[in-house]
């Protein structure tokens, strides 16, 4: 249990990285602190700092919520550790550091693209799932924010489904899916809340019609 304390406090660390800041810097000497919607994440990246940047951050982000979760799985299948806690926790603590990161003073981004990287690793069919919504929301409404806020009520539901279906379904149906366990479920209504919490700015500009929008704009003709 220690070690899995250890390792969930690196997870935290990993996921604190702030991306965004520093490759932003690093690549065009920019803070995208001071910009847009003033977000560290790979939305604002791409509004600030254009697509090259944006994408390597989203990347990036995605990558910090995997890859303790990778170097869990790798761990164990070699015997050499195996954790006491569900690889959820570890994911679960990446997305906190991201949204609460150590090197900001515990600000950070929205937890939208960290999230994706733990659900792809632990249940990629939500995984999926979510990224189907996120792009049909995006490219129907423009708006980044309702697409990560669809994709992640998407993970939820999915997971709410796989759940209920793993234990009450038929058992012929384990061969089928990897059924989320309680401590599964929980894991990920943390990232879930952070995401919604986080987007509470964006839903009041969406109220009253300030939001950034990627939509291209409708000329009409002269
Ligand atoms: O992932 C963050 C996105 O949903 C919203 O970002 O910069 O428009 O607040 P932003």
């Amino acid at each position: 249990i220690i070690i899995s304390v250890l390792l969930m406090i690196l997870a935290y660390i990993c996921g604190s990285f702030p991306s965004g800041v520093v490759i932003g810097k690093a690549m065009t000497g920019t803070d995208i602190r001071q910009f847009g919607s003033k977000n560290t994440g790979s939305t604002n990246a791409i509004r600030v700092l254009g697509k090259k940047v944006g994408f390597l951050v989203f990347f990036c982000d995605v990558f910090k919520g995997a890859i303790v979760i990778i170097i869990l799985q790798i761990l164990s299948k070699c015997d050499v550790f195996h954790s006491v806690l569900d690889y959820g926790f570890y994911g679960m603590m990446a997305v906190i550091g991201h949204s609460y990161s150590i090197f900001l003073g515990f600000k950070g981004g929205k937890a939208v693209a960290t999230s994706l990287g733990v659900v792809l690793c632990i249940c990629p069919l939500a995984g999926i799932l979510c990224l189907i919504t996120f792009l049909i929301v995006l490219k129907s409404t423009g708006y980044v924010s309702l697409a990560s806020t669809f994709a992640t009520l998407a993970v939820l539901l999915t997971y709410l489904v796989l759940f209920f279906v793993g234990y009450y379904g038929p058992s012929f149906i384990e061969y089928f899916i990897n059924k989320p366990s309680l401590a599964n479920l929980l894991t990920i209504l943390v990232p879930g809340v952070i995401i919604i919490y986080k987007h509470i700015p964006n839903y009041k500009r969406l109220a009253n019609g300030t939001e950034n929008s990627f939509k291209k704009k409708k000329v009409d003709p002269i």
